[in-house]
């Protein structure tokens, strides 16, 4: 290896490694509203420091590193954000904002502390670090339930017009939600739907805040475990949930999805499938799963040979605008 080659290799393997820091000056500059500051006009480190009510020194060292890794310009002794920082603000298209803050958060940042331990024994690493599932933790954390839920609601929202574009749900009497939060994707799909009944399934703190508005008239409101009743219906979608589960025990779901579906019925879930040229996307959240929850981004195989010994089938998969694909599923003959 020429010496040049060797002193690349090094240099990126160094940003590789310390790419922790990466996360936390991100997700500070986030949270501690030095992104917004920066959208409003480009401001000198004094300025922003007063503004934030933060360290002037730490800050500016701070934003010479985001400098460094492209987040922010620095001109005329003043910082900006650049392209890539306008990404984390609020009202960028796309933004990243709240991915960005979750990421580097206490209780995602402590379960990828132990990501040694998925490795080592295929478990969810943030049970071992908090002594308890993430849902439980959800349940037991009511300030941060809330905001995961939020964070989950916004993340739908941003992906539901490439889905109601093109699938149509016109012909279902019973649209069920399974897992579906505070049911914005019910409530979008309803929308397209005037005649079909809904039905917003999952554990009771997360349903009690639906934003289902006006769809609420014809929506029933039913908490529970999918892992043991799933209400009847002839649609039943699952977005973001098989993911969230190991092999058996997202069977026990498709199972009882299968329990609950209605003659001629369709199960869609709403997932990303894992496939070739891979994006950063799918496979963090592939590690993530894992590290959260014990679950996974699956292959269009790997999803099949659930379904199967689920008694389903694969019907059809449709790509949509967004990263999320409709997986269609109806019973094996
Ligand atoms: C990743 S979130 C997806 C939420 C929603 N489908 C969306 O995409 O916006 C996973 C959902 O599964 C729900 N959930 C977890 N365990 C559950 C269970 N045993 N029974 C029903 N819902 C459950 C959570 O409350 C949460 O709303």
């Amino acid at each position: 290896m020429q010496h040049h080659d060797l002193i690349a290799a090094q240099k990126q393997a160094f940003s590789l490694v310390t790419g922790l820091a990466d996360t936390q000056v991100i997700t500070n500059l986030i949270t501690t509203n030095v992104i917004e500051t920066l959208g409003q006009s480009p401001k000198k480190v004094q300025d922003i420091a007063s503004a934030c009510n933060l360290n002037e020194n730490v800050l500016a060292r701070t934003l010479r590193y985001a400098s460094f890794i492209g987040v922010v310009n620095f001109d005329d002794d003043k910082y900006s954000l650049t392209e890539v920082g306008k990404c984390f603000l609020r009202d960028h298209p796309g933004s990243l904002k709240i991915p960005g803050s979750f990421i580097g958060s206490a209780p995602w940042r402590d379960a990828w502390n132990n990501f040694r331990y998925c490795l080592e024994t295929g478990e969810p690493a943030f049970n071992h670090a908090f002594g308890m599932p993430y849902f439980d933790y959800l349940d037991s954390h009511k300030d941060f339930g809330g905001q995961f839920n939020d964070y989950m609601t916004e993340m739908t929202n941003r992906i539901i017009p490439a889905i109601i574009e093109v699938y149509d749900f016109k012909g279902f009497e019973t649209i069920c939600d399974v897992g579906g939060g505070q049911g914005t994707l019910l409530k979008a799909v309803l929308e397209t739907a005037p005649k079909a009944k809904g039905i917003l399934f999952d554990m009771e703190s997360a349903v009690t805040g639906n934003v289902l508005g006006e769809t609420a008239s014809r929506t029933q409101i039913i908490p529970g475990s999918f892992f043991d009743d799933i209400p009847a219906a002839d649609c039943l979608m699952l977005k973001s949930i098989i993911h969230d589960w190991d092999d058996e025990n997202a069977l026990k779901i498709l199972v009882n999805c299968r329990k609950a579906l209605k003659k001629d019925g369709r199960i869609l879930l709403i997932e990303q499938v894992v496939e070739k040229p891979y994006n950063a996307r799918e496979l963090f959240y592939d590690l993530h799963m894992q590290v959260m929850l014990g679950g996974a981004e699956r292959t269009e195989k790997e999803f099949c040979t659930l379904f199967e010994s689920a008694g389903l089938e694969l019907n059809l998969i449709i790509p949509t605008k967004s990263q999320a694909k409709i997986i269609e599923i109806i019973v094996l003959d």
